[in-house]
């Protein structure tokens, strides 16, 4: 990610990623939105014990966003997506927010191709972490939950045709970890046709 003077975080969620792009100076100023006030009330008292104070909390809706088109320098958003109740919208609002010029970085889960790491990954998120979630948050929805969500959710090239849709150009992503995970990056054209 190229540094970034004000950066939009949707689905700031409990912060880890805006403290580590304040830590590695990528952002300067971060605007956080989610719709979880639990999750960000988290979120603040991590950035107060790291002493980060140029980041602002707000509950909203990444399906409808209460800005200006053109606000941010850069636009990013950690394992939210798969979450949205409709991700073309969400990826519409990402673009019409974000100046010309500006990259957008999404990082979501993903499916891995290789059949080994892959069966691996089953038996992992099927039976360990769920067993894993029941016995620390005894919720047993929640870890059942991630591995049903990566699953029925896209990744790669069909997720990139979705940023392209929404107007995103140069999108490309590179996946991370044997591909549990996917990051992509695509950039709003100077001239937005
Ligand atoms: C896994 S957490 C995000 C973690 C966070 N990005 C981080 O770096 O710590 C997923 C978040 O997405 C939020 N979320 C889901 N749908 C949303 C939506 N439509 N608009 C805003 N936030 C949403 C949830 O409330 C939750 O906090």
């Amino acid at each position: 990610m190229q540094p970034a003077q004000h950066v939009l975080d949707v689905a700031i969620g409990t912060a880890d990623l805006t403290i580590e792009m304040l830590r590695r100076g990528k952002a300067e100023q971060v605007t956080g939105i989610d719709l979880s006030d639990q999750m960000m009330r988290i979120g603040k008292e991590k950035t107060d014990k790291h002493h980060l104070p140029n980041v602002r909390f707000m509950h909203a809706n990444a399906q409808s966003m209460p800005f200006e088109k053109d606000t941010f320098d850069a636009v990013t958003c950690a394992f939210g997506c798969r979450n949205f109740q409709d991700l073309d919208e969400g990826l519409c609002e990402m673009y019409r927010v974000l100046k010309p010029g500006g990259q957008v970085v999404i990082l979501e889960f993903s499916y891995p191709s290789n059949r080994l790491v892959r069966a691996l990954y089953d038996i992992y998120f099927t039976r360990v972490l769920p067993w894993i979630g029941r016995v620390v948050s005894r919720d047993k929805t929640a870890y059942t939950y991630l591995n049903k969500s990566v699953k029925s959710f896209c990744w790669g090239e069909t997720f990139a045709r979705h940023l392209t849709d929404a107007g995103f150009k140069e999108a490309a992503w590179e996946t991370l970890t044997f591909g549990i995970a996917t990051i992509y990056i695509a950039r709003k054209c100077i001239i937005d046709n």
